[in-house]
């Protein structure tokens, strides 16, 4: 609901020195975020991925809720080699308002 996308706005910000979402997001350190559910892991035009992304993208796996929450709570053990340097979202409650936010960019 609407009350757990606005906690998630909120649990963005510690994400934003590396990521845009919503209209005109745009590549940064990290890759644009819009429509991340159902999108192929790693697959932002023009972004430069680490071998670890390119194995999945290669694969054509694809971000659901679960992955995305499993990824944020804890990044290096969920994608080995990942370069995404961010400790991750130990709170439950974190995990699952991030993911609402970020579904609510198509
Ligand atoms: C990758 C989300 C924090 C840098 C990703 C991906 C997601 C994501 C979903 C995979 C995207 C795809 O498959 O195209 C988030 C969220 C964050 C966060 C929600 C905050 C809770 C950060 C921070 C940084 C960062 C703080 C920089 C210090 C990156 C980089 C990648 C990435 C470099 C590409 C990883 C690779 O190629 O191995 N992020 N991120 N992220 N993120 Fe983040």
């Amino acid at each position: 609901g609407a009350e757990l996308i606005a906690a998630g706005e909120k649990v963005f910000k510690k994400c934003k020195a590396c990521h845009e979402v919503g209209d005109g997001a745009k590549n940064k350190s990290g890759p644009q975020l819009n429509g991340l559910i159902g999108r192929t892991v790693g697959s932002v035009d023009g972004f430069r991925y680490s071998n670890a992304f390119k194995a999945l993208m290669e694969e054509g796996r694809v971000w659901d809720e679960e992955s995305l929450a499993a990824f944020l709570a804890k990044p290096k053990s969920y994608i080995k080699g990942t370069k995404m340097a961010f400790s991750g979202l130990k709170k439950k409650g974190d995990q699952e308002a991030i993911v609402a936010y970020l579904n609510s960019f198509r």
